[in-house]
């Protein structure tokens, strides 16, 4: 992906295409790794990339609408809440995501 446009508040990451559906991709913004996700329903989400249980990569879990499975250990995320489905570690931090008129996604990172 080409390097992101920063405006003040937002980040200017890539294009909704740059994602199939279904699928996540990481992306480093500001030193944070952050995962975005495709959702088959339309809609992008956006975590932290690693997996709060061992640092999993979740942008190579398994993803379905609004939930995400650690690649790693099968662990269950809510990807609009973040909340840890399993209740076995800490909940994912999200990202709130914005998507324009010409399909690219900006994130608001700020914490
Ligand atoms: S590292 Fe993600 S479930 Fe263990």
């Amino acid at each position: 992906m080409s390097s992101p446009a920063i405006t003040k508040t937002k980040i200017k990451v890539c294009s909704v295409s740059d994602i199939p559906i279904g699928e996540g991709r990481e992306v480093t913004l500001d030193g944070k790794r952050i995962a975005l996700f495709r959702s088959r329903n339309g809609s992008i989400y956006a975590t932290q990339a690693a997996c709060p249980h061992r640092q999993g990569p979740l942008a190579d879990g398994i993803m379905s609408d609004t939930k995400i499975t650690c690649p790693m250990h099968e662990l269950l995320f809510d990807l609009v809440s973040g909340e840890a489905l399993d209740g076995l570690c800490d909940g994912l931090k999200t990202y709130k995501v914005d998507v324009d008129s010409a399909e690219a996604i900006w994130l608001s990172i700020a914490d």
